[in-house]
This record gives structure tokens, sequence and C-alpha cells, in this order.
């Protein structure tokens, strides 16, 4: 118990009093210690299921052995390039991707986080177009450094910031309308996430992105697929785009890439997008970026999810976890509004906000692991890896089945 008092003083003391209170207001006054597959083991010996996944990083869950073998090879010959010499794991990671990813998807440029990856690919779509204007989603995230979060659609976050760069127009996610209204021929891109992961697990209607798609192309807009978090396999395909069949000019990745093992980032795009990079490649560079670590830790993870057969797991397992979680919706109105998702990337809306933090507490009493999501406090996600197998999801759906049950008295009570 010293070991966690003093980790939690540490936090109050040299990172951030707030943190350390919102973590013990959840019950989570536990310091992780080890983890595996879908369990996190804590600093006594606690045993957590896994249902966050690491907001959508740990599709193969923790420390798959294949992607610690691969890593583990890196550390004994080469981990970080030298940066002048050729590297190979970096050469057939971006030929990888340019295999798995739709269309004519080509050149990748590697970094280290989701929010460097929409960083280069706001960067590069103003590059190729020479156009200045942007169109994001109301809701939106795509990350926290400056260009993301002026693409990012919510106020808390960006408020304190202002100015952010300029040229940036919101629209409701899923109307095409409103879109059309907001592009021109001066517009450089418009960046969308496939399903809105931290605005609430939204999916679009069938048929917005392709419509999207269309519309871009009629006025020479480029189409970013910002594919952080349902990238990799997330949603039972490999990308969130692959449900429409539609092919963006430019896709960012991270999260899921390194296998939850390394931190790894990519913005890939066609040929035509990638020319200026092309002629001045120095215009877009990263000391990390690229490392071998993180490169075999991206081709191991790639190799898994084949032989593994995890995006069709992914989307069988998925479904079922919908499903049971749909049966509790009609049980308990009261308390759920709405469960939707695709692949193991699910949303639980609740009727009141207040709920989602109780939830997360008894949750958390039968050892497993929720949260909500950034920008919609009032959804509970539920993301599990792809490897989760049905009895563990059985599990976490009598859990929470029990869970709601509690919240629902509190709130007839009310
Ligand atoms: C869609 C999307 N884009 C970008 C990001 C930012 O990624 P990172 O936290 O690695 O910077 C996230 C993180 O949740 C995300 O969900």
């Amino acid at each position: 118990m010293m070991f966690v008092e003093e980790t939690i003083e540490k936090y109050e003391k040299y990172l951030n009093p707030s943190v350390a209170r919102l973590f013990r207001f959840m019950g989570l006054a536990s310091v992780e210690a080890k983890a595996e597959g879908w369990i996190i083991t804590d600093s006594d010996g606690r045993e957590f299921i896994d249902c966050l996944g690491g907001y959508g990083m740990f599709c193969l869950g923790h420390r798959h052995p294949k992607v610690v073998e691969a890593v583990k090879g890196a550390l004994d010959t080469i981990p970080m390039c030298g940066e002048i010499l050729f590297n190979r794991p970096m050469a057939d990671l971006a030929e990888r991707l340019a295999e798995i990813t739709p269309g004519n998807l080509q050149y990748s440029f590697f970094v280290n986080s989701g929010t460097e990856a929409v960083e280069g690919a706001l960067k590069i779509a103003r590059l190729a177009t020479g156009r200045k204007k942007y169109i994001a989603a109301q809701n939106a995230f795509h990350g926290k450094t400056y260009g993301s979060l002026t693409a990012t659609g919510r106020d808390l976050f960006r408020k304190p910031f202002e100015p952010l760069l300029q040229n940036f127009t919101h629209v409701e996610f899923g109307n095409i309308a409103s879109l059309e209204v907001a592009m021109d021929t001066d517009t450089a891109a418009v960046i969308l996430e496939p399903i809105q992961g931290e605005g609430g697990i939204i999916v679009p209607t069938d048929g917005y992105l392709t419509a999207v798609r269309a519309l871009c192309d009629k006025y020479g807009v480029l189409l970013i697929a910002d594919e952080v978090q349902t990238g990799i396999g997330r949603t039972g395909k490999w990308f969130g785009v692959d449900h429409e069949g539609v092919t963006p000019d430019i896709m960012a990745l991270a999260k899921a890439l390194g296998g939850g093992i390394m931190p790894i980032g990519s913005f890939t795009a066609t040929p035509e997008v990638w020319a200026g990079l092309i002629e001045s490649p120095f215009l877009h560079t990263s000391t990390f970026g690229g490392n071998q670590m993180a490169c075999v830790a991206g081709l191991a993870t790639l190799k898994v999810i084949e032989e593994e057969d995890l995006l069709n797991r992914g989307a069988v397992s998925g479904a079922y976890l919908k499903k049971g979680l749909e049966e509790i919706q009609k049980d308990y109105p009261l308390v759920i509004k709405e469960v939707r998702g695709r692949g193991m990337m699910i949303g639980i809306e609740l009727t009141k906000e207040g709920a989602g933090g109780m939830l997360m507490s008894l949750m958390i009493d039968s050892n497993i692991l929720i949260a909500y999501t950034l920008n919609n406090p009032k959804v509970i996600r539920m993301e599990p890896s792809l490897i989760m197998p049905i009895e563990v999801i059985d599990q976490v759906l009598e859990a929470f089945r029990k869970a709601i049950q509690q919240t629902n008295a509190v709130i007839e009570e009310l």
C-alpha cells in the first residue's frame, strides 16, 4: 500500500493533483504493474479486464508475444535509426501500408503519435494544393498540438489556446449539405474520422463518406481520413473507410499500428499528393519517426492481424458485444439511450451525464476498465482487444448489466 500511496503523492506533487484526485474518486487507487492479453495487473496483484484498450491502442491486447519478440530483435541489433543510412524496417512497413491501404495510397511518412500524423496530413494537403482552407467536423477529435487542435471540434480544448490556425471551418458530421456550403475551390482538404471516436462513437449513415468523396472530387479538395482510432482492425476491417470502399487522398494512422508495444504513427498519401515532398523531402522531418523498434512493431502487428484472422474475429466479437449491450439497453432505457459502433469500437450513450462516472466506478469494482469519450462524457466506450474471447466478453456483459441495474435504481429514486 505504501507503494500506491507514494505513487499518488508523486502524482500530486510532480504531475497533477487534479488527475490524482480524479483517479482516486473513480476508485482507481491502483498502480499498474504488468499486463498481458486483456488483463492488467496492479501492484497488489489485482487483475482488471481491459475493456478500454488504451483508447484504441491495444488491438492485439497487451504484450503480444510476436510483437515483443520483434521489438527485442531490434533492441539487440539497431533500435534507433542512425538517420543517415537506409532503414529496412521502415521501407518494409511503408510497402505493407501501401498494400493494405485502399486505392493508390502509396507513400508514407512515419511519426510517433496520432497528433503528429494529423499535423503531417494537414501540412501535405496545403503543399499539394496550394490552397489555404480546411474543413473539419464539429465534435471531431484529431489531437491536441496546434494544427490538429484547430481541427478538433470541441471548445473546451480549443478556447484557452486561441488564436489557432486560420481558415478552418467546422461543419456538422454526417450532414453533406452543410459540407457543400462550406466547400469551395480555395479548400485544401476535408479532414474526417470515419467513425467519430472521442466525439462519442458516432457512426455516420451509410453513403456519407461516399458523398464526401464525390464532393471533394467536384471541388478538387483532398480528403484526409483520420484513422488514428478506427485504423488497423478496430472496426472489423483494416480501416474505417473500407466499410464504404472509399479511398481518401491522405490517411493518418497511429495507436494500434505499434501493436500496443511501440508508439508509432504515419501519414500515407497518393503519388500526386506526395509530389511536393518528393521535390523537397526535408520539408517535413522527425528525429524519432520511423525508428527500427517502432517499424518492426508495426510490421509484426500487421502480420499478427493476418495470421490470427483478427479482422474477422474483431468483427464477430464486436457484433456479439454490441448485441449483448443492446439487450441491456432494451431492459434499461432509463439509463441507456443508445448503443452504437462497429467491430470492437462501441459506444454506449447514457441518458444522464452524471451516470458515466458512477458506471465507471461500479465496473472498476467488478475489476473491469472502461471510460467515457473525451468530447462526450455521456458516452461510455468499450474498445477491447480484437483477441478478447467470447467467455470474457460474457463476463463483461454480466458485470455491465449489474452496474446498469444499480444505476437504474439510483435514477429511479431521483
Ligand atoms: C481520431 C484521432 N485522431 C488523433 C488522435 C490523437 O492521437 P494522439 O493521442 O496519439 O496524439 C486521437 C486520439 O485519441 C484520435 O482518436
